[in-house]
């Protein structure tokens, strides 16, 4: 039987964890190519949608090159293919907006490069020991960190599709529907108390996860569901936009230089709210979780709500911790994998899901759709946790520290179940509504 996404790599005996991480790279590997070579020609693959993104072929090959520094030459000692494509394909040597102007490999050049690069891997899978003894190897950690990184980078491919212009490529609508819960409440209590933050034990956990520590959280309330399109409406619609009062200094500059008065992509016609949705135009839907707002959006709606953003802590405790049993799970829901009937995870549809959908992924203090949706703003800023050490290189996590960068949590629609977790942590610029970002709100007990 195939292992789900998002197993825990901790169950699995080192032949299965083998067939595992095979399965998994061929199935990251066909989402993007899904996303890039089988949809859109040469021009459009090199064309840049947005200054904020790269060409979807920049990120398709940087993908590949990623896997042969990390797999092939760290882990598995082979000599650089290809060493002239280190420096193009470097995130930090050249920034979004200059990609485009890079001699970037032709769409047919990146392909065979990302496959022969993944023949390699395949054969060193079959012959590396996944041994304790190297840190790297520990339980297929370097794997796991490679499969998590395409996937992340496939999602960045969804919101450089959701920037672009043109012919309709991605599905009109979907055939799933999600379950849906019946919200008796619209706020839970979370009881005062610490609890273990981070994890230790996780084996493809990344660096900025760790270690466990524990944190003591004064008790709170939190939204059962995140905040939805109709809610956030009211907002707009009450003129939350126009009250300096509800911003914060830094969210009143960006609301008057950047002259927004609502999320991106949406519009308004004749009295009626509509949102661009991958090419599409099409009515705002109500009960959907609201997405692509920036970290001052969501702050200054929270504040017109009598309410604040919850702490990171906070988000975390409520997603991960049993009061009653005091234990820690990796998602809401337990220790098992996601599965369709748990939260809208993995590109199943091209939307989030209606607020109160999925009870069977409820947490153990009762919020839903913790995991999944949208990614949730915190009012946490960005840094490493007590004890914290950078593995395997600065340049994951380390370095984005202490920059201004806000803590979002929970993973998105678009977000792999092999790359989310109730410890995993997204960050972002506080300005950013590109990405597919929501909110809760929260407010002390
Ligand atoms: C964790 C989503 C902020 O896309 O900048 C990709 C992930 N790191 N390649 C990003 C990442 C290196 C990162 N985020
Ligand atoms: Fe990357």
């Amino acid at each position: 039987m195939s292992i789900l996404p998002g197993t825990s790599p901790d169950s699995l005996t080192e032949d299965r964890l083998k067939q595992h991480v095979a399965d998994e790279l061929e199935r990251g590997r066909s989402r993007s190519i899904a996303l890039t070579t089988d949809l859109l020609d040469e021009p459009e693959l090199l064309a840049q949608h947005s200054t904020l993104m790269s060409p979807l072929v920049w990120d398709l090959a940087h993908v590949g090159n990623y896997e042969e520094l990390w797999l092939l030459r760290e882990a598995a000692g082979i000599q650089a293919m290809r060493p002239e494509l280190d420096d193009l394909y470097d995130a930090f040597e050249h920034p979004r907006a200059t990609r485009p102007s890079l001699p970037l490999l032709r769409p047919a050049e990146a392909g065979d490069y990302i496959a022969l690069v993944r023949r390699k891997v395949l054969d060193a899978l079959d012959r590396l020991r996944l041994d304790p003894g190297r840190e790297l190897l520990d339980s297929g950690f370097v794997f796991g960190m490679v499969l998590q990184h395409e996937h992340q980078h496939d999602e960045t491919m969804l919101a450089t599709h959701q920037l672009r212009r043109g012919d309709p490529v991605l599905p009109a609508s979907d055939a799933l529907p999600a379950p849906s819960a019946l919200i008796t409440r619209a706020e839970v209590l979370v009881p005062a108390g610490p609890f273990p933050m981070g994890t230790s034990a996780d084996s493809w956990a990344l660096d900025n996860e760790r270690p466990a520590h524990q944190v003591d959280v004064a008790s709170y309330l939190i939204d059962t569901v995140p905040v939805s399109n109709a809610a956030y409406r009211a907002f707009v619609e009450a003129g939350g936009y126009d009250d300096e009062r509800l911003w914060s200094e830094a969210g009143w500059d960006w609301r008057c230089r950047s002259g927004k008065r609502a999320p991106a992509f949406w519009l308004r016609e004749g009295g009626t709210w509509l949102r661009r949705r991958f090419t599409r135009v099409e009515p705002l839907p109500d009960e959907e979780p609201v997405q692509h707002v920036c970290w001052f959006e969501a702050d200054a709606y929270a504040r017109w709500a009598g309410r604040r953003l919850p702490t990171e802590a906070e988000w975390e405790k409520a997603a991960s911790w049993d009061a009653a049993s005091r234990t820690k799970t990796r998602f809401p829901w337990g220790e098992d994998a996601p599965t369709a009937e748990r939260a809208n995870l993995g590109q199943a549809r091209y939307h989030p899901t209606a607020a109160g959908s999925f009870p069977a992924g409820a947490a153990p203090c009762g919020a839903l759709q913790m995991v999944g949706d949208v990614w949730e703003w915190t009012s946490t800023d960005f840094t490493g946790y007590p004890g914290f050490r950078a593995f395997p290189y600065r340049e994951y996590s380390e370095v984005f520290f202490d920059q201004g960068y806000k803590v979002l949590r929970g993973g998105c629609w678009a977000t792999d179940p092999l790359a989310c977790r109730t410890t995993f942590r997204n960050w972002d610029h506080p300005i950013r509504r590109q990405i597919f970002s929501g909110f809760r709100t929260a407010r002390d007990a």
